[in-house]
C-alpha cells in the first residue's frame, strides 16, 4: 500500500483525454491498494475478429470439445446449497453436473447422469435424501456410492462394475463453488493466475446472493459477455448514466490468461458531458437509484454547503464514498473506514475466463454468468446481486433464480434489481439481438476492436484461441 502515487506497468499511452482513473486514485481520501494503481496491459495486436466465432455451429462444437471441459467454471454459490443433502444442477454446453452438499460440509459434484440408461439423474436442485433416478429407480447415496438397484436379480452382472457416480473436481473460492472435468488443471487460484489475490481484500465469501435473475438473450454467449466488458458503449446506449459515471475514464487491465478488469469510476461526470457541477452528479445518481438511495445520495445540508463552496472537481466522489461507507456499515456492521473511495464507489467489473464476472470492490457486487443456450444464437445470462451478510449472522439461503420470459423486459424484474439497473439491461438487450443478426448478415465477416477500451475483448479471444488450438490447458 502506498499513499497515493501512480504506478504504471506496461501501460499504453493512448487514453481518453482528461482526468484518468489513476488521477482519481491520487485524490482518494484513503490509502489505495497497489492492485488499483497498477496498470497492466498486453500487446495483442490489432487483427479483426471473425464473425463466424459468434455464429457458426462448427465453432460452438469446438468450444464444447476444447473449452468447456478444460476450464474452472462457476457452478454455484455456497448459499445455494447450505445444508447437507442440498443439491444444485448446473448445465452448460451439453454437460450436466449435480452438486451435493455432504454431511461434513464439503461439496461433491457428479456427472448428473444415471448409470442405468443415461437419464439425467435429477431434473433440478433442492434437498435430497438420496439420489434416485425418476426413470426406473436406480438410487445412489448423496456421497455418490450406489445404494439400490431395482430388481437386483436382473443386474447381477453389475456387481463387478464400479457403479459409483463419476465425480468432477470441486474448489471453493470467495463463496463460489467451482467445478472442472479436467483432472490435470492446476488448482483454481493457480489457474486464474495473477489478479486472483485482489479478492483477498474484498471477501465475497462474506456476502450472500440477495437477488438472482436470468434471461435467455438473443445473441451468442460471447457477444453478450462482451457487451459487459467495456464502458465505451455507455455514451450512446446508456446516456442516462453519464451524469454520474465517468465512462471514458475507465481503466482496462489484463492479467495472465484468465482474468481482466474494467474499473469505471462513479460519482464523477462523464467526459462526454460538459458544463455541469458536482450538484448535478449527485442529482443524477439520486434519480437513477430512486427509492431510499435517493435520500442517501441527495446530500445533507452540510454536504450541500461543501458542494457549493468546493472547487474540487472530485468533491461529489468524496461525499458519495462517505455516504456509502456509512450506509454499508449501518446495513451490515462491518467497518469501511479504511477502504478507499474507489472501492466503496466504483464499478470493478472483473471477468474470469471464460464466462464468469464477479465484480470486485465493496459495493453491492454484481456477478454475471453467460452460458451457451439452445443454439449459437442464444445464451442464458444470469445476474446476481451479492450483499455483505450482517456481521455475526449466517448467510441466508439464496433465492431461486427469477427467470425473465423470452418476450419480457428486464424491467419485469425491477422489484429485484431496481429500475435503474433493469433499464440499463434492457438497453443492452435491444443491442444484442441486432448484434447477432448483424454479424450473420455482415459483408466482410469481421468486427473491429478499439485498442484500449476494447482490449478485454481481444484478451478474451486470445485466450479462447489458446484453448481451441490446444495450447491451453498447459
Ligand atoms: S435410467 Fe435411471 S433408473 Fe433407468
Ligand atoms: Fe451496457
Amino acid at each position: 500500500m502506498r499513499m497515493n502515487e501512480r504506478v504504471l506497468t506496461s501501460a499504453r499511452s493512448d487514453r481518453c483525454p482528461g482526468v484518468s482513473y489513476s488521477d482519481m486514485l491520487a485524490a482518494d481520501t484513503r490509502p489505495v491498494p497497489d492492485c488499483l494503481f497498477e496498470e497492466t496491459g498486453q500487446e495483442l495486436g490489432t487483427a479483426a475478429i471473425d464473425t463466424a466465432r459468434y455464429a457458426s455451429e462448427e465453432f460452438a462444437r469446438a468450444e464444447r470439445e476444447h473449452l468447456w471441459p478444460n476450464v474452472w467454471q462457476f457452478a454455484a454459490r455456497e448459499e445455494d446449497l447450505p445444508a447437507p443433502g442440498d443439491t444444485v444442477v448446473y448445465e452448460i454446453a451439453d454437460k450436466n453436473y449435480l452438486l451435493v452438499r455432504q454431511e461434513d460440509g464439503s461439496i461433491k459434484a457428479f456427472h448428473n447422469v444415471c448409470l442405468h440408461r443415461g437419464r439425467m439423474l435429477r431434473d433440478h436442485g433442492g434437498p435430497a435424501v438420496n439420489l434416485r433416478c425418476p426413470f426406473h429407480g436406480f438410487t445412489w447415496n448423496n456421497d455418490g456410492s450406489l445404494k439400490q438397484v431395482p430388481c437386483p436379480w436382473d443386474f447381477t452382472h453389475l456387481e463387478a462394475r464400479d457403479m459409483a457416480l463419476p465425480e468432477v473436481r470441486v474448489e471453493r473460492w470467495q463463496g463460489f463453488v467451482m467445478v472442472t472435468e479436467n483432472r490435470n488443471l492446476p488448482g483454481l487460484r493457480d489457474w486464474i493466475g495473477p489478479g486472483v489475490e485482489h479478492y483477498d481484500r474484498w471477501r465475497l465469501d462474506e456476502c450472500h446472493t440477495a437477488a438472482w435473475i436470468g434471461r435467455v438473450m438473443p445473441a451468442n454467449w460471447k457477444a453478450t459477455a462482451e457487451a459487459f466488458m467495456e464502458a465505451f458503449h455507455a455514451v450512446v446506449t446508456h446516456p442516462q448514466i453519464l451524469g454520474f459515471t465517468a465512462d471514458a475514464n475507465s481503466r482496462y487491465d489484463l492479467y495472465g490468461d484468465h482474468m481482466n478488469r474494467a474499473i469505471t469510476p462513479n460519482g464523477a461526470l462523464s467526459p462526454h458531458v460538459r458544463g455541469k457541477g458536482p450538484d448535478y452528479v449527485l442529482a443524477s445518481l439520486s434519480k437513477f437509484l430512486g427509492g431510499d438511495n435517493k435520500r442517501r445520495f441527495a446530500g445533507n445540508d452540510e454536504q450541500q454547503l461543501d458542494l457549493a463552496a468546493s472547487d474540487d472537481p472530485l468533491v461529489a466522489r468524496k461525499i458519495l464514498a462517505q455516504a456509502n461507507r456509512d450506509a454499508f456499515h449501518a446495513a451490515d456492521g462491518y467497518d469501511y473506514e479504511h477502504f478507499s473511495d474507489s472501492e466503496v464507489l466504483d464499478n470493478f467489473t472483473y471477468n474470469i475466463f471464460p464466462n464468469f464476472a464477479p465484480w470486485g470492490g465493496m459495493v453491492p457486487n454484481i456477478v454475471y454468468r453467460w452460458r451457451p443456450w439452445r443454439d449459437v444464437d442464444h445464451c442464458l445470462m444470469e445476474v446476481r446481486i451479492l450483499m455483505r451478510t450482517p456481521k455475526g449472522s449466517n448467510a441466508p439461503k439464496a433465492p431461486d433464480m427469477f427467470m425473465i420470459g423470452d418476450d419480457a423486459p428486464f424491467t419485469s424484474a425491477l422489484h429485484l434489481i431496481g429500475e435503474g439497473l433493469a433499464g440499463v439491461f434492457d438497453q443492452d438487450l435491444a443491442n444484442l439481438g441486432a448484434v447477432q443478426k448483424g454479424m450473420k448478415a455482415s459483408a466482410n465477416g469481421r468486427i473491429e476492436l478499439g485498442l484500449y477500451q476494447e482490449s478485454r475483448i481481444r484478451h478474451f479471444h486470445a485466450t479462447l484461441d489458446k484453448y481451441l488450438s490446444g495450447a491451453l490447458p498447459a
